[in-house]
């Protein structure tokens, strides 16, 4: 067996403000986009339900990320379901899970701010104080269990206003906005949290093309300008932070990992991985931790016929405000191939690839690949050399209650187990991995799909796809094994 977990090692979980939540029209919270999304399936897209300037209503599908039609503005539509409305409704049972969260003996807690709770549309000039109200007080509960809380301030979640009015990210001016609403928090919460994510994901943008192969140029270069834009905005306010509190720990938040591996020994095909990964992964990494961008984005960029438009110093800025560490979500890797005929059938977290016939798949199709995950944080640390940490990662799987109310997942806990494996073994190899937060570990409505049944959480949740349930909260089998994996430091796995 490999080394043990160092000593204060945060052992937690992660949650998002949209999935979780709830509450989404109380105590003068604005709408987000997930307010106007549909539920969908593993085989049915989720729909951003959306008015035209022309009176007309639409469903829009792929439009999770990215700019919003324009003159289009969301709308919920009759006969629709919108799981996020409600969520879980973490907004009234904060204190109840933070108790259970608690008893599996969680040391640190990923949660979201949801930015139009605070600027209901993002514009105002002053903060809506219960918004302000409702996360001091997760904070200080979390606190009074010794719970560190990890805080991505934008998790898939800017005011809709923002996405309509001023056409999202690719406007300049939103990162002004931002920076209010961070120095907001920053101000807010000092001495309640330590550590902050900037951004969730924020090389999704650049993902999106990978399930919309035929994209216009336009869609393209708008995503590749909304990222910069959000480069800038988390680099403002990483110097904002470490200006309010100089104890703050502003970290990055990355999809996947550099997760693409060649399909075959074939160089073509090893050049194709590299080049994905390139693009996927150390494009956002190298900036928000080198303070630069890459020598290869130029090429991408002619390549890609993007044209970024800069501010005279977003590049000074960038250099600036590099993050004090790297954190990343790790569910599944995929293969990358030059061949014809193969099929792009391997799903996953924002990415789709070549199966690999190594691994096995779960039942919406993401790999499972705890090798994958050592092989991502030694690359990652390899690189960069400053803390990692793993805040995003589990299997999202149907789970079924006993009659006597007790829910067996030995499968959530055989993925977790490998999973937990690996990181011993990459820190064996000396990578300096400080946290773990698997993805909800409280059963929430899932991102891709918005569906409650693909459930990754170690607490059930009685909530279903249809909008029933009680949300009554329930300890799965994982629960008590999570349990004795935190007591242990990860040393009991069994
Ligand atoms: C990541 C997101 O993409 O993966 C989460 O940060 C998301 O918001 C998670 O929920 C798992 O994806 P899904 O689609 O199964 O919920």
């Amino acid at each position: 067996m490999a080394a043990k977990f160092p000593e204060g090692f945060f052992w937690g979980g992660a949650t998002a403000a949209n999935q979780c939540e709830g509450a989404w029209n109380v105590d003068g919270r604005g709408p987000a986009r997930t307010d106007v999304t549909t539920v969908g399936s593993a085989t049915e897209p989720r729909y951003v339900t959306v008015k035209m300037p022309d009176g007309s209503t639409k469903k829009l599908a792929g439009l999770m990320f990215g700019a919003m039609p324009a003159g289009a503005h969301g709308v919920c539509l009759d006969g629709e379901y919108y799981p996020n409305h409600e969520g879980i409704d973490f907004y009234h049972h904060y204190k109840e899970d933070i108790a259970l969260f608690a008893e599996m003996g969680f040391t640190m807690f990923r949660m979201s701010i949801s930015w139009s709770r605070i600027f209901p549309k993002g514009i105002e000039e002053e903060p809506n104080q219960a918004g302000l109200e409702f996360y001091r007080n997760v904070f200080k509960g979390l606190r009074a269990y010794g719970i560190e809380p990890l805080v991505t301030i934008s998790h898939y979640d800017t005011p809709l206003y923002i996405e309509e009015e001023l056409g999202g990210w690719e406007n300049r001016e939103v990162i002004e906005l931002f920076d209010r609403f961070t120095e907001t928090l920053f101000r807010e919460y000092r001495g309640l949290v330590k550590y902050w994510l900037t951004f969730n994901e924020i090389n999704s943008l650049l993902m999106l093309k990978l399930f919309m192969p035929d994209a216009p140029l336009e869609f393209i270069q708008g995503n590749y300008q909304a990222l910069h834009n959000q480069f800038v905005a988390s680099a403002r306010a990483v110097v904002r932070g470490h200006a309010i509190d100089p104890a703050y720990q502003i970290g990055c938040m990355i999809a996947g990992g550099p997760s693409s591996y060649p399909l075959t020994c074939d160089p073509k095909d090893i050049l194709a991985a590299q080049h994905r990964n390139q693009e996927s992964f150390w494009y956002s990494s190298d900036v928000m931790v080198r303070g630069a961008y890459p020598a290869f984005a130029h090429r991408m960029w002619r390549e890609n016929g993007v044209e970024l438009v800069m501010g005279e110093n977003d590049l000074a800025e960038l250099a600036v405000g590099t993050v004090d560490f790297i954190s990343y979500s790790y569910y599944a890797t995929n293969c990358e191939t030059t061949h014809e005929g193969v099929e792009k059938d391997g799903k996953g977290n924002l990415v789709m690839g070549a199966k690999n016939p190594y691994l096995q798949y779960s039942d919406w199709g993401w790999s499972i690949d705890a090798d994958g995950l050592r092989y991502t944080l030694n690359e990652i640390y390899g690189r960069y050399g400053i803390p990692v940490m793993v805040v995003e990662n589990g299997l999202g799987a149907a789970d079924t209650v006993e009659a006597d109310g007790s829910i067996h997942d030995p499968y959530r806990i055989e993925y977790l187990r490998a999973h937990v494996q690996a990181m011993a073994e990459a820190l064996d190899d000396g990578v300096d991995l400080i946290a773990y937060t698997p993805w909800g570990c409280i059963d929430l409505v899932a991102a891709s799909t918005g569906e409650m049944h693909k459930r990754y959480g170690m607490i059930y949740v009685d909530r279903h796809d249809d909008g029933t349930g009680t949300f009554e909260r329930r300890r799965k089998d994982s629960f008590f094994w999570y349990k004795k994996v935190i007591e242990s430091n990860g040393s009991d796995l069994s």
